[in-house]
C-alpha cells in the first residue's frame, strides 16, 4: 500500500506545521488521517474546517478505501482471523473464535469473569498459529486497576507457557478518567502498528463515562463521546485486522416485565458498536454460562466454562453430563 511508504507532510495541504500538528494530535500516518472523522481533526489538530476536507481526502484517496464492492467485502472477510479462548466451549459459542475486525463485548455482573477473560485471551494471542493465536502482542487499557500481572503469570506457567514472556508481550495503561482513556485510543493506532498489537482490551469501557456523567443533561454529551471513542476502536480493528474486546457492566432495566432485569450498561451507542455482545453469568457449581445475546450472524446459543489456574477452561454442569 502506498499510504505505508509515504509521509503525512507527502499530502497536499500539509506543510511542516500541520504535519508538526496532526503528530501531536495523535495522527503519524496517513492511514490514521484517513480514518479520522472531519470534525475531530478540526478540535484535535486545531485545523481549519477546509484544511481538514481537504487532508482528509488527500489521505483517502492515496489509500482508496472509499467505495468497497460487497466481493470485496468478503475478501476482507477471507482475511479475518481467529483467536482460540484456550476452551473450545467458548471457541464454539463465537463461531471458532475471537474475530479480528470486530468488537467483541463481554457484559456480566461483577465477578462474571470479564477480567479473567481478557487476561487468559491476552495470553492466548501470543501464541503461534497453530496454538490458535495470532502470534501477536497485546495492548490493555485498565480503566478499573484490576489487571493482575500475577495472575497473567500464574495462567501462563499452569499452561506450560513462557511466562516472562507472555508478560513482556502485554503493554499495559492504567488510565484514570474518560478523557484520559480517549486520548489513550486516539494514540493507539501507532503504537498498535508498530508493536505488532493483535489484541487491544478495553476493561472495562464504561466505568469513567458512568462515574463522571450523572444525571439527565449530560447524557447526550457521554453518548455522543461514547460513540467516537468505540468507532475510533473499530476502525483500529478494521484497520490493522486485530481483536477487539470491551468489557461492561450491566444495570438494572425497569421495564423488564418479562426474562432478565439486567441489561448491559451504555444503552443503544454501546449495543450499536460493539459487533458480538456476550452476556457472561456465575452459576451453581462454580460454574459460568456465556451467552451471545446480540450478533449479527452468531446464534443465541450458551454454554459453560470454570475459571481455573490456567485461566479458562470447558466445563459441563452435572445434570448436562453423560447426555
Ligand atoms: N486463580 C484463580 N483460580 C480460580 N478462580 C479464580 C482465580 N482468580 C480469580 N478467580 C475467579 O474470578 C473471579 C473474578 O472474575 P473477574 O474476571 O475479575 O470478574 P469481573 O467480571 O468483575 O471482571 C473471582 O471471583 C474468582 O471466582
Ligand atoms: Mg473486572
Amino acid at each position: 500500500m502506498t499510504a505505508e511508504v509515504l509521509d503525512i507532510q507527502d499530502l497536499d495541504g500539509v506543510g511542516p506545521v500541520t504535519a508538526n500538528k496532526l503528530r501531536e494530535a495523535g495522527y503519524d500516518s496517513i492511514s490514521s488521517l484517513a480514518i479520522a472523522p472531519i470534525r475531530e481533526l478540526v478540535e484535535k489538530a486545531g485545523l481549519e474546517t477546509s484544511v481538514a476536507h481537504k487532508i482528509s481526502k488527500a489521505a483517502r484517496e492515496t489509500i482508496q478505501t472509499d467505495f468497497v464492492t460487497a466481493k470485496q467485502l468478503w475478501e476482507r472477510r477471507k482475511t479475518l482471523l481467529r483467536l482460540s479462548f484456550g476452551s473450545s466451549n467458548l471457541n464454539t459459542l463465537l463461531g471458532g473464535g475471537l474475530e479480528t475486525q470486530a468488537i467483541t463485548e463481554f457484559v456480566g455482573e461483577f465477578g462474571a469473569g470479564k477480567s479473567q477473560i481478557s487476561m487468559k485471551l491476552s495470553i492466548q494471542t501470543q501464541l503461534s498459529a497453530a496454538e490458535g493465536g495470532l502470534e501477536g502482542k497485546v495492548l490493555f487499557i485498565d480503566t478499573e486497576g484490576t489487571f493482575a500481572a500475577q495472575r497473567v503469570f500464574q495462567m501462563a506457567q499452569a499452561s506450560g507457557q513462557d511466562a516472562d514472556k507472555i508478560l513482556d508481550g502485554i503493554i499495559y495503561s492504567r488510565v484514570y478518567n474518560s478523557d484520559h482513556q480517549i486520548l489513550t485510543v486516539d494514540h493507539a493506532f501507532k503504537i498498535c502498528k508498530e508493536e505488532n498489537i493483535k489484541l487491544l482490551v478495553v476493561d472495562s469501557i464504561l466505568s469513567h463515562f458512568r462515574g463522571e456523567y450523572i444525571g439527565r443533561e449530560s447524557l447526550s454529551e457521554r453518548q455522543q463521546r461514547l460513540n467516537s471513542h468505540l468507532h475510533k476502536l473499530l476502525r483500529i480493528a478494521q484497520a490493522l485486522n486485530l481483536a477487539v474486546v470491551v468489557t461492561n457492566q450491566v444495570q438494572a432495566n425497569p421495564q423488564a416485565f418479562f426474562g432478565d432485569p439486567m441489561r448491559p450498561a451504555g444503552g443503544n451507542i454501546m449495543a450499536h458498536a460493539s459487533t458480538h455482545r456476550i452476556m457472561l453469568k456465575k452459576s451453581s457449581q462454580g460454574l459460568r454460562v456465556a451467552k451471545v445475546i446480540d450478533s449479527p450472524y452468531l446464534p443465541e446459543s450458551e454454554t459453560y466454562f470454570r475459571i481455573t489456574e490456567k485461566g479458562v477452561e470447558d466445563a459441563v454442569p452435572r445434570n448436562k453430563r453423560d447426555e
